[in-house]
């Protein structure tokens, strides 16, 4: 849809900078601008800065920059359009709609229907709990549970009474089919309609901008079911939502990271304990939907899963969303009694934070535990690639998500690529080293010789090699400064001692070498042993040969300058010197 200059200007001036991007940054007043550290690039010392007399921002260090607008784009990975359409609902702006259909138009009628009858029925169900008498038990039960009254007051906690009909006459100026379709009306199998929840404790449930979707209640005392949710609904996807997401979600930005729960109460307990970077999905598994949106606010996901082995098995089935979406996730085990929950009450938040310092990595965290299960034997090891099958094959088709988990788990077994995964199997698709035609390949800003490419896309996959090129002269062949940047970022992963990980070399680049390298893990080939010796082989003799080339080269230049100058000694040291070197070559 096109919308004018007009609504965008609109929408632009309405939006605050300071803000808007103090949201995600934080920022420190400098005379009249504000200043914070980047959030697009890393860096130790601010030279982010925001203009709220402009309303614009600006980073000396890396050059982005722009109005509120393109920092919605950029900060939360959203097109022109989504960041428009966020902005404006933020300011209370109406965007024009004249683009939708007859159908599409009728369809948002309805939808703001439900999210206006759940909106008006969480303000009656809050109100009840905060202060009527009949609310006195669900008011004493989360005292027990140690929830806060600023939590409750923040999460709009709310209390359905006993009885059939509170919530239908509460809400008696809508039709009765709209609230049956919010759900928050049931009908038997007669027709008789009643109230869903009766005597529980609610939360209403949110999408992340904060538009009321559906409730979750839970019992009070014991019984069947200990929670129950609206049924799913024009509105609602109970698969597609994450607890605690609109709450925290500034939270989440700002520690960049999110801890994934498994329950509603744990989202509550930690927010009363002052943890608020978390979020649930509703006892659900966790889907790429959940993992996408968390994407938008977190740059790695803690999962703590309770200890038992269905939290395993969640967290082997997580491992492909995780790797799909390219979303760095640890774990972190509870002891087996505890939840979240139960553990910040018994052990205070910093406990919590403790534990999140020794997370494993996802992949990790699996591998462990089918180690431990089956062992590392001929047929431990069998047993193993069995049940990495379905995970691989649930990789959606995602070649570098699929090259990295088998390579990882190749390696760690001690097996061959091929030997994991026959389905997969190499499908060799280096072409024949042209090494020595030198021709620039990638685009400003990054810029790297064919030769450099090859050199190092092959060692992000294999970074095993570095040393070995390292050796044989690698930063004689790689003389750009972008390639000198990726050799730096391998030190620090080898020094990290996370070689094994290829993809973890990301942490240790700086943006313009981003894609490049996510281009290159993506495309990676899978290689057997053998090949894989060969190709590496084959660039070793390669960088000693150009290294020689290079000196030869350099001799050259100083001859011809001591020949220019008239340098007679200069010149028949360097004479004799290309000399030893010829000789030298002509040994190999
Ligand atoms: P749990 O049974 O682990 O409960 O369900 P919990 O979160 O620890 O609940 P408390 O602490 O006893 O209150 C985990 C999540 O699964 C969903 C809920 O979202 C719950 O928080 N669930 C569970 C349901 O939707 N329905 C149920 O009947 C049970
Ligand atoms: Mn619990």
């Amino acid at each position: 849809m096109q919308y004018d200059e007009e609504i965008i200007q609109t929408v632009k001036d309405a939006a605050d900078i300071v803000e808007i991007v103090g949201e995600t940054v934080n920022l420190k007043k400098n005379g009249t601008n504000y200043k914070g550290l980047c959030p697009f690039h890393s860096e130790k010392t601010p030279s982010f800065n925001v203009n709220p007399n402009r309303n614009l921002f600006y980073c000396f260090g890396c050059g982005e920059g722009g109005d509120p607008l393109k920092f919605v784009m950029l900060s939360q990975n959203l097109n022109f359009v989504e960041a428009l359409k966020y902005l404006a609902g933020r300011y209370h702006i109406s965007l024009p709609e004249r683009d939708l259909s007859p159908q599409e138009l009728e369809k948002k009628r309805r939808k703001d229907i439900l999210y206006d009858i759940n909106q008006q029925a969480a303000a009656v169900y809050h109100k009840l709990l905060l202060n009527d008498p009949r609310a006195l038990k669900a008011r004493e039960y989360l005292v027990r549970r140690g929830i806060g009254d600023d939590i409750v007051r923040e999460f709009e906690l709310g209390y359905a009474p006993e009885g059939w009909s509170f919530i239908r006459q509460a809400l008696a100026g809508f039709p009765e089919t709209d609230l049956l379709a919010a759900g928050l009306l049931t009908a038997n199998e007669k027709g008789h309609t009643y109230d869903r929840f009766r005597d529980r404790l609610l939360s209403p449930i949110f999408n992340h901008n904060g538009r009321h979707l559906a409730f979750s209640g839970r019992i009070l005392g014991a019984g069947e079911p200990k929670y129950l949710n609206s049924k799913d609904s024009l509105i609602f996807n109970k698969s597609n939502v994450l607890l605690g997401l609109f709450q925290n979600k500034k939270a989440i930005r700002a520690a960049r990271r999110c801890l994934l729960v498994e329950g509603n109460f744990d989202i509550l307990a930690l927010a009363s304990h002052g943890i608020r970077y978390a979020a649930a999905p509703m006892g659900t598994a966790l889907t790429a939907v959940h993992v996408r949106a968390l994407k938008g606010y977190a740059e790695e996901v803690i999962i703590l899963f309770d200890g038992d082995t269905a939290g395993i098995k969640a967290a082997g089935r997580a491992v492909p969303i995780f790797l799909s979406q390219r979303l760095t996730a640890r774990v972190v085990v509870l002891p087996p009694e505890h939840d979240p929950d139960s553990f910040v009450r018994k052990f205070g938040a910093p406990a919590l934070e403790k534990k999140l310092d020794k997370a494993v990595s996802l992949p990790e965290f699996i591998f462990n535990d089918l180690e431990k299960r089956y062992g590392l034997s001929l047929e431990g090891k069998g047993r193993i690639v069995e049940e990495l099958q379905p995970i691989i094959r649930a990789i959606a088709d995602d070649s570098l998500q699929r090259t990295l988990f088998i390579s990882h788990f190749s390696e760690k077994l001690g097996l061959r690529p091929e030997q994991l995964s026959e389905r997969f199997a190499a499908t060799r698709s280096l072409s024949p080293p042209a090494l020595r035609k030198p021709a620039v390949v990638d685009s400003a800003p990054f810029m790297l010789s064919r030769v450099e490419e090859q050199l190092l896309s092959f060692l992000i996959i294999y970074p095993n090699y570095l040393d070995s090129f390292l050796a044989a002269g690698l930063k004689d062949s790689v003389s750009s400064s972008g390639g000198r940047h990726i050799i730096e970022a391998m030190v620090g992963l080898a020094e990290s001692g996370a070689a094994a990980e290829p993809e973890r070399l990301l942490d240790f680049v700086e943006s313009p070498a981003r894609p490049f390298i996510s281009r290159k893990l993506i495309n990676a080939p899978v290689l057997g042993d053998e090949e894989l010796q060969t190709e590496a082989e084959e660039k070793i003799n390669w960088l000693r040969e150009n290294k020689l080339r290079l000196e030869m080269y350099g001799l050259t230049e100083r001859i011809n300058e001591a020949i220019k100058n008239n340098d007679n000694e200069s010149l028949m040291k360097l004479l004799a010197a290309k000399d030893e070197m010829r000789k030298k070559n002509q040994q190999k």
